[in-house]
């Protein structure tokens, strides 16, 4: 789908403020103040000074994912790029090509896992869930006892095309009971829901810098078992997507392999600052939770329909269901929304027509109140009826 826009600036002009939006979208985010200053130093990618911002981040991750630095069993590796990067370097490095890779699908995003798998020439087997469905522990529990070829699964934490949450705890235990390896794609609840991997048993997570930690995009992140990382020494198809070496890298000289995004990690480690500083992932959940009531309140009186059941619904994003009134044209409702400086985004689904909002970034109460008010203005400027 074709969004129009304003138009870009064309000259060296500084930004002009109209492009300053509320993004209620599952990333790029609204960052606070403070990340985008720490982003206006020019850092040298050698220099010691950087060296151990990226020692202390990796650890700050670490940290969030209920592990202590002094526990060498696992270890945070960032690696350029967006998400996907990370999830193609962590599947391409860590996943055998003897055995098989199961992927559970209830979305796009696990479906991009197996897109992943498939060019990577990796033995690969799927469970398809409907899309508005969890994916149900059960189900694995039984596949697995069915299939001892599968020595790793993957899984979608929160579905981001639809904002399901997937129940993560009991699949874990199903999987790590089964004596498997589980792979967990976190990309959009990893800081803003609670993941812990003492409690929660999970070989390989994979976040990014731009979602819940509320950094700038550009690096994504494998925490893994450091066992695994030695055993997968010399498998990567790629080069510069090598965890192994990656992770050797940073060991030897605490320094990326290649030209790191340097402007966007200084970006993150203050992001993760101020993530500790508002009270940790639990305060940050509770804003997101806050963030989302609310605008799922307020949608319900304005006439939308959620396309989720309540109880599979996360804090991350919300679909809604375009309503049936032939006046509403989502094209046409974006920009009058985007004029009023809210960004929302189009849906992700199969079969349904919908559009999404998230509720995640630098965004809280008042900025959902904003948006609703907006988007009453434009149904009535678009004479939609419910
Ligand atoms: C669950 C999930 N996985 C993977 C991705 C892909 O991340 P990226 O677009 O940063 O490559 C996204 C992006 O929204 C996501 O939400």
């Amino acid at each position: 789908m074709l969004l129009t826009g304003m138009d870009a600036p064309t000259t060296n002009q500084p930004m002009p403020e109209k492009y300053n939006k509320r993004l209620f979208t599952p990333g790029p985010l609204n960052t606070s103040v403070e990340v985008r200053e720490a982003m206006s130093i020019d850092m040298g990618s050698r220099d010691p000074a950087f060296i151990k911002i990226i020692q202390q981040t990796r650890e700050q991750l670490l940290r969030l994912a209920g592990l202590t630095t002094s526990e060498a069993d696992y270890t945070a590796i960032p690696m350029q790029g967006s998400g996907t990067f990370a999830i193609e370097a962590a599947l391409g490095s860590l996943v055998p090509r003897e055995s098989t890779l199961l992927v559970l699908i209830n979305g796009a995003y696990g479906h991009r896992i197996l897109d992943i798998a498939r060019r990577l020439n990796i033995q690969v087997d799927y469970l398809q869930f409907d899309e508005t469905q969890a994916v149900c522990p059960q189900t694995v529990r039984d596949y697995l006892s069915e299939h001892p070829e599968v020595a790793d699964v993957a899984l979608v934490h929160c579905e981001t095309s639809t904002g399901i949450l997937n129940p993560l705890q009991e699949i874990s235990h199903v999987v790590t009971q089964a004596k498997r390896r589980f792979l967990v794609d976190a990309m959009s609840s990893f800081g803003g829901l609670n993941i812990d991997v003492t409690t929660c048993p999970i070989d390989t997570l994979i976040a990014s810098s731009n979602k819940c930690l509320q950094g700038a995009p550009g690096l994504g992140f494998v925490i893994t078992r450091v066992e695994h990382l030695r055993m997968s020494k010399g498998r990567c198809h790629s080069l510069s997507l090598d965890l192994y070496e990656q992770w050797r890298g940073l060991e030897r000289n605490g320094q990326f392999r290649f030209t790191p995004p340097t402007h966007v990690v200084l970006a993150l480690h203050q992001a993760i600052e101020q993530l500790v500083a508002e009270g940790g992932v639990e305060t940050r959940n509770q804003r997101y939770e806050n963030n989302q009531q609310l605008l799922m309140s307020g949608m319900n009186q304005l006439g939308f329909q959620a396309v989720l059941d309540t109880a599979l619904q996360s804090p991350i994003i919300s679909t809604f269901h375009m309503p049936s009134d032939p006046h509403f044209e989502f094209e046409r409702f974006y920009d009058l929304l985007s004029e009023r400086g809210c960004i929302i985004y189009p849906g992700k689904l199969s079969h349904t027509d919908c559009f999404r909002i998230g509720t995640i970034g630098d965004l809280n109460d008042n900025d959902i109140t904003t948006l609703l008010q907006s988007i009453r203005e434009c149904l009535s400027l678009m004479q939609v009826e419910f």
